[in-house]
């Protein structure tokens, strides 16, 4: 960390009990998010900006243990308006190219190719196929969701919606939102569709 760049606010903020006046909160807030911006350098196509939090995120922030129920609906409606599905109605793909976007955690980062695929790294957070065996908890099991949901128009439409906002079905989640910030395409969003809810999929065997 470099000490040159901390403002006198984020030391007393670091000191506080030694203070003669204790800062405000927004005060804190501003000196602490000076010095996370101070402590990252721009490269390529990860920019500063991405630190800058958009409505959704600064309103989540505001709420750490989470929005009122009225607000928490409020932004799920905002959100659910923003689904773009594809023109062609087509929402299940093919699932062993949801297979390989799942498994993948390539692109949006400094040494990525910014033109070419992103994938969805979405075993980091969650268990799909049981042949993978590495795979993160920060999201509920996935196996076996078709099996158990179904694979009628509702389920495709919600499992299509909530991969490309998950913002839509429950507000402040730790899902990125792939189809809305760009980051997977309507094309091979259709692809996870399919390996969450095709029979022949490994996540429904
Ligand atoms: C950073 C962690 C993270 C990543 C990466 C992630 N998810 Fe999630 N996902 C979550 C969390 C947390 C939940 C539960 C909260 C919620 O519903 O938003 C969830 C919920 C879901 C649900 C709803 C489950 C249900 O019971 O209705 C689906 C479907 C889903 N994720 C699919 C995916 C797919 C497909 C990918 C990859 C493109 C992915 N997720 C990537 C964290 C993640």
């Amino acid at each position: 960390m470099n000490f040159d760049i901390i403002a006198p606010a984020a030391l007393c903020a670091a000191m506080l009990s030694a203070c003669a006046t204790p800062i405000s909160d927004a005060e804190a807030e501003r000196a602490a998010v000076g010095m996370l911006k101070a402590s990252f350098k721009p490269q390529g196509q990860a920019g500063v900006d991405r630190l800058n939090q958009d409505e959704v995120q600064a309103l989540c922030s505001r709420y750490p243990n989470g929005l009122p129920k009225d607000l928490a609906e409020k932004l799920e409606k905002t959100q659910l308006a923003t689904i773009r599905y594809p023109a062609s109605g087509k929402l299940m793909g093919d699932w062993r190219e949801g297979e390989r976007i799942a498994q993948s955690g390539v692109g949006k980062q400094f040494n990525d190719d910014p033109k070419g695929p992103s994938g969805g790294n979405c075993y980091a957070c969650h268990r799909l196929s049981p042949r993978e065996l590495s795979f993160g908890t920060i999201g509920p099991s996935l196996y076996q969701f078709g099996k158990q949901r179904g694979t009628g128009d509702a389920v495709q439409r919600y499992a299509y919606g909530k991969i490309y906002n998950s913002e839509a079905f429950s507000a402040c989640s730790n899902m990125p939102r792939f189809g809305h910030n760009g980051i997977l395409t309507e094309e091979q969003i259709a692809h996870l569709v399919a390996l969450l809810l095709d029979p022949d999929s490994p996540v429904n065997k």
